[in-house]
């Protein structure tokens, strides 16, 4: 058999017919051609990838060789190998894709067909388009939770003004500013630097009209006031941490690698994790990890951070995290989650006041949105879920007469509609492709 020395190279955007068709482009079909008409397509990484009947030799070859090396290749042998099928290419130059590798993929109807030297992938256009946005922001390390229902719920125009409370990797932040062009205003805001910083590069080509402050989001009413606009369209709040807080800003979010117990999100704030682990007495570090982080080893993790710190200061996440495993009885601990999971984020939210702030946006929001404005909140945390549904509840009711009188006394009228009766979950798909989604909750309302 001829050996094809052609290369599966760039992006065609295509559909799957009703019965699992696929056209190839000729380009690819040039390449397919001198394999006998023939490709191997399986499955791998969230979409198919197809290979010549040549390179599919060599690949089946090369990932025989290492499933002598370890159990864990020998089920992605399993896997990978065995779920491929062979496809051959019609005279129309369609391949038929059997519904099991349809299934996998989750192709629909639209997807997108990539080159990739030797075989290629095929898409979802939908999955595609989640891992693009990921792709995109790994320069800075974090991938935007429910962008698609973020982009329904906020629905931004042209022309109009948005604010994106907490930028982060500037996903969101990006979306919106391309679907307020021409004519709108954007305002970001951060209290972590380097996400402004990112958030600079990443809508330099929206400049003029993307605003960018490193600020706490409770500064909004002063910032816009500052701008000279009285009122805005939408705001976006997507609470909790970016990845690279968590994998890389190296200030102690995470007990996954051994740093100084920092935990600020803006460093200008005077209170470290580690100040208050060796400054507040033991009653008050138990009423921390009660309260913000519902840990029910509280007493007990206090009192041995007490006694710890007694020897010496505790000011790396190695040795709290340490502590708290002591502190929790082995036959108690979770084997979802490590045990000091709860007690660092109570500490985050203690050190950054993460309630409080919100309590103070949630007070002065419904007086930014103009008529029609939209507001779009993800939380993480149930605590903050509780507040936000609470405070989206009271704005929507207007009246807060006792339920036993028979007229209204307090003329109070609804200020808001609801968007999300309920909360809004990321989809499979997403939480596949971005496990740190799998807990945000997203509640949306519009300004009447
Ligand atoms: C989950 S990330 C946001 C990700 C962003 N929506 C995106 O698409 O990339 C949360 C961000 O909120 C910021 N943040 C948290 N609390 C804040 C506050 N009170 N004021 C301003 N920013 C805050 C954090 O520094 C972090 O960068």
């Amino acid at each position: 058999m001829e050996k094809s020395t052609h290369q599966f190279r760039e992006t065609t955007f295509n559909t799957i017919d009703p019965k699992g068709r696929i056209s190839i482009p000729s380009r690819f079909r040039d390449i397919i051609r001198v394999g006998g008409e023939r490709v191997f397509v399986t499955r791998f990484d969230m979409a198919l990838n197809a290979y010549t009947i040549d390179q599919w030799l060599e690949v089946e070859a090369r990932i025989v060789a290492l499933t002598k090396t370890s159990s864990k290749m020998r089920r992605f042998r399993r896997f990978f190998i065995g779920g491929a099928a062979e496809c051959v290419c019609d005279k129309q130059g369609r391949i038929l894709i059997p519904p099991i590798l349809r299934q996998y993929a989750e192709l629909k109807k639209d997807i997108v067909l990539i080159g990739q030297i030797n075989h290629f992938q095929i898409w979802s256009r939908e999955r595609w388009g989640f891992r693009q946005d990921r792709d995109f922001q790994m320069g800075y390390q974090h991938v935007s939770v429910m962008p698609n229902e973020v982009q329904l719920f906020l629905d931004p125009r042209p022309g109009d003004i948005c604010v994106d409370a907490t930028v982060g990797g500037a996903g969101h932040a990006k979306r919106i500013c391309q679907s307020i062009q021409p004519g709108g205003v954007f305002v970001g805001l951060d209290r972590d630097r380097a996400a402004i910083d990112n958030a600079k590069a990443a809508l330099s080509a929206y400049a003029p009209m993307a605003r960018l402050f490193n600020n706490n989001f409770v500064d909004l009413p002063q910032i816009l006031d500052r701008l000279k606009i009285g009122g805005v369209d939408g705001v976006v709040m997507d609470l909790g941490l970016s990845l690279h807080q968590i994998r890389s800003s190296g200030r102690g979010f995470s007990f996954q690698t051994d740093e100084p117990l920092d935990m600020r999100m803006d460093r200008r704030d005077d209170r470290t994790a580690a100040e208050l682990v060796n400054r507040l007495p033991e009653r008050e570090l138990a009423i921390i990890f009660k309260r913000f982080g519902e840990e029910r080893w509280a007493d007990r993790i206090a009192k041995l951070i007490v006694a710890a710190r007694e020897k010496a200061p505790v000011d790396r996440t190695g040795q709290l995290a340490e502590i708290v495993v002591q502190a929790i009885p082995k036959v108690r601990q979770s084997k979802r989650i490590h045990p000091a999971t709860r007690v660092f984020m109570a500490l985050r939210i203690a050190v950054n006041h993460e309630l409080d702030c919100l309590a103070k946006f949630l007070g002065f929001i419904p007086d930014l949105l103009n008529a029609g404005g939209r507001l779009c909140m993800i939380a993480f945390h149930s605590l903050e879920d509780r507040m936000i549904k609470k405070r989206f509840n009271e704005l929507a009711k207007g009246c807060v007469c006792p339920s036993d009188f028979p007229v209204c006394t307090c003329g109070r009228t609804p200020q808001v509609r609801l968007l999300t009766r309920k909360i809004v979950r990321p989809g499979q798909v997403e939480v596949e492709a971005n496990p740190m989604a799998r807990s945000a909750k997203l509640r949306a309302l519009v300004r009447l």
